[in-house]
């Protein structure tokens, strides 16, 4: 059995696996083509953070491919009265086939990987979001082909998206520009990369842009981290992406923002709205490689 807690829970191989049957289920998809491999499967999703795109993309998914899903959250749940997170593992997994977790911090997910009979995604933690980086990959490869070897620019907040991407980088083979302010870097050992080739960190967001074959941010403030929300405001203010950022980029480079996006803060709305940003197949993305991921975990290797 296998979870996708960390984006390197797959290797290469299996990446590769995943984005041609998210090729194929989404050319299914927008050919109104039956698929339901996951009939009589039931997927469990749990909230403790606000969602748009995840909740979306997963129950449409699973209802997609012929299952069914059951939608809770900490204050409607047991979870909020502190019933232990192992022993709802344990009840959650002896009903469902497959349980997705969005939480605070990771080692919780971790906790109710290993109380689970069943395969566990992450649906996104303080630490990580390997599904959007599963979307983001996908949607490079859609519209540039190949990632390896490519330069991908990441400007602003060392986060989750940013931990991914390094994770991402390491595992498939491409570099990623990092430039943060001044106390929101990157950690290395919470990102969980070895191979310090795989990143290089730039004071200046305009160097990181450099030559860039993809442009990407996120929010200045992650969830759960409200409470810095002012003194962020002033940190990141230089950390926004506009059009002199994208003009120091490959003249075809793309930009992506896993969304829900503040225009005016991370990012102008000349770029977001402009010919470069793909945000829009990144977010429907999310739903199709999803679904390949699904389908594995659940059925292993379809071909
Ligand atoms: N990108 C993303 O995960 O969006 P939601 O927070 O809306 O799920
Ligand atoms: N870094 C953001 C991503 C939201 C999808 C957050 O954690 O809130």
């Amino acid at each position: 059995m296998k979870h996708f807690l960390q984006f390197n829970d797959l290797d290469a191989e299996e990446h590769a696996h995943l984005f041609e049957r998210a090729r194929v289920v989404k050319a299914r998809f927008k050919n109104y083509e039956k698929y339901q491999p996951l009939a009589d499967r039931t997927l469990a999703m749990i909230f403790e953070k606000a969602s748009t795109r995840t909740r979306v993309s997963f129950e449409a998914g699973m209802y997609q491919l012929g299952g069914s899903v059951v939608h809770l959250t900490s204050e409607g749940s047991q979870l909020g009265r502190a019933e232990p997170i192992e022993d709802t593992a344990r009840v959650i997994s002896r009903m469902c086939d497959l349980v997705m977790i969005r939480t605070f911090e990771h080692a919780k997910l971790e906790r109710f990987a290993a109380h689970s009979r069943v395969p566990v995604i992450n649906g996104l933690t303080n630490e990580y979001h390997p599904c959007q980086i599963l979307a983001d990959v996908f949607t490079f490869i859609e519209h540039r082909g190949s990632i390896a070897g490519k330069v991908v620019a990441w400007v602003g907040d060392g986060n989750n998206m940013a931990n991914t991407w390094l994770q991402a980088a390491e595992t498939l083979g491409f570099t990623v520009h990092v430039s943060t302010p001044e106390g929101y870097q990157v950690q290395p050992d919470v990102a969980g990369v070895r191979d310090a080739g795989c990143w290089k960190v730039f004071d200046h967001p305009m160097d990181a842009c450099r030559g860039a074959h993809l442009v990407t941010t996120d929010v200045w403030t992650s969830m759960g981290y409200e409470a810095e929300n002012e003194e962020r405001r002033k940190a990141f203010v230089d950390w926004c992406v506009d059009e002199d950022m994208m003009a120091l980029a490959q003249p075809d480079a793309l930009f992506m923002h896993c969304l829900p996006a503040h225009r005016g803060e991370e990012v102008t709305a000349e770029v977001i709205d402009g010919p470069q940003s793909v945000v829009w197949d990144e977010a429907e993305n999310r739903m199709h490689v999803q679904k390949a991921l699904m389908e594995y975990l659940l059925l292993g290797r379809v071909e």
